[in-house]
């Protein structure tokens, strides 16, 4: 069953929703709990099969709206390629998917953009605004389950830093292709999962632990079946027939000896996420190790130059009919 966070602005000529839209429920906020459970003091999704090892809790929520905030000036606006084409046409009848929607900013800002189209918002926690804009549908989705919508009815499909939520993202393209329309765009974005310095310096000598840091979390991550994917993405959609492929690769830098406001930003959101991490590392017995290489890594992080982070801006579309 999906469950639609405010119904209220719910219309019947969505053509998108599946049959199963006759099961939509409103959620209401006593039920709120239910999602949600508590360790070493942070708040996580209870959904008994997302492996997704972050808390869900304000701290992470202001760091989702900063990345957010980070990447709009990174690739300069909300997304890369030809969305605008995807969703231009008749009012009404476009409808666009947000996977792993998280807060849910990037379908609002989309919305207020295109007011022509309809965002869908999915996630397994009920962490986005109540009071969504009329053509915004946060709904209660574990992705992993399948996407309820009927075939080829989706023009856009969103998947922003989502490795973390899904144990097998091919499958999941699988249903992107499945739900969107022919002509219809896929467009995705994920982290590389160790910071680079180029192909002159090697980060594992010039910033050891800040590397080991980064080995280790590949490390936990592994063992609970989490693996990030970025340059798997486009291999698995040119295997799943999709066109137009694209792979963007953007440097959101750190801050060196030199900071200026824009990495003073990442490296504040590096240390709200090194600090949510920490219950998964604790969990995995690691919890001392992980605490005592962030220190170091954020040492480094200060004193050596050129380090960043790699983000994968892709996309892809499926055949249009001849
Ligand atoms: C790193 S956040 C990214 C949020 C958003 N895409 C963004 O870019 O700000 C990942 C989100 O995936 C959600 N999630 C985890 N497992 C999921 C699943 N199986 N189905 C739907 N959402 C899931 C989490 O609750 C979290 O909000």
């Amino acid at each position: 069953m999906a469950i639609v966070i405010d119904p209220a602005s719910q219309s019947s000529d969505d053509d998108a929703r599946s049959n199963t839209s006759s099961e939509l429920t409103e959620l209401d906020p006593g039920d709120f709990p239910q999602y949600f459970r508590e360790n070493l003091g942070r708040l996580f999704h209870s959904h008994g099969q997302s492996p997704y090892p972050l808390p869900v809790d304000a701290a992470e929520q202001h760091r989702l709206n900063r990345q957010h905030a980070l990447l709009q000036s990174l690739i300069r606006g909300l997304f890369v390629g030809p969305v605008n084409q995807a969703l231009s046409g008749i009012n009404g009848r476009k409808n666009a998917v947000d996977l792993c929607t998280g807060t849910g900013k990037w379908v609002m800002d989309m919305a207020l953009m295109f007011p022509h189209v309809k965002f869908h918002g999915l996630d397994i926690v009920p962490i986005q605004t109540r009071h969504p804009l009329p053509n915004v549908y946060f709904v209660i989705h574990d992705v992993a389950a399948g996407l309820d919508y009927t075939s080829g009815t989706v023009d856009l499909v969103h998947a922003r830093d989502i490795s973390y939520a899904v144990r097998n993202y091919h499958q999941l393209l699988c249903e992107v292709m499945r739900v969107l329309r022919p002509g219809g765009l896929f467009v995705a974005g994920e982290w590389a999962p160790y910071p680079s310095m180029g192909n002159i310096y090697n980060i594992r000598d010039y910033a050891p632990r800040t590397w080991e840091y980064f080995d280790l979390l590949r490390m936990v991550l592994s063992n609970r079946e989490i693996s990030t994917v970025p340059t798997m993405i486009r291999p698995w959609m040119e295997q799943l027939g999709f066109v137009n492929i694209e792979v963007r690769e953007y440097r959101l830098p750190v801050n060196g000896r030199h900071a200026t406001s824009f990495t003073r930003r990442t490296n504040a959101n590096l240390q709200v996420y090194v600090e949510s991490l920490q219950p998964m590392m604790a969990d995995a017995g690691y919890g001392s190790r992980a605490r005592s290489l962030a220190n170091l890594m954020f040492g480094e992080i200060s004193r050596v130059d050129g380090i960043f982070f790699t983000y994968y801006a892709i996309h892809g579309a499926r055949r249009a009919r001849a």
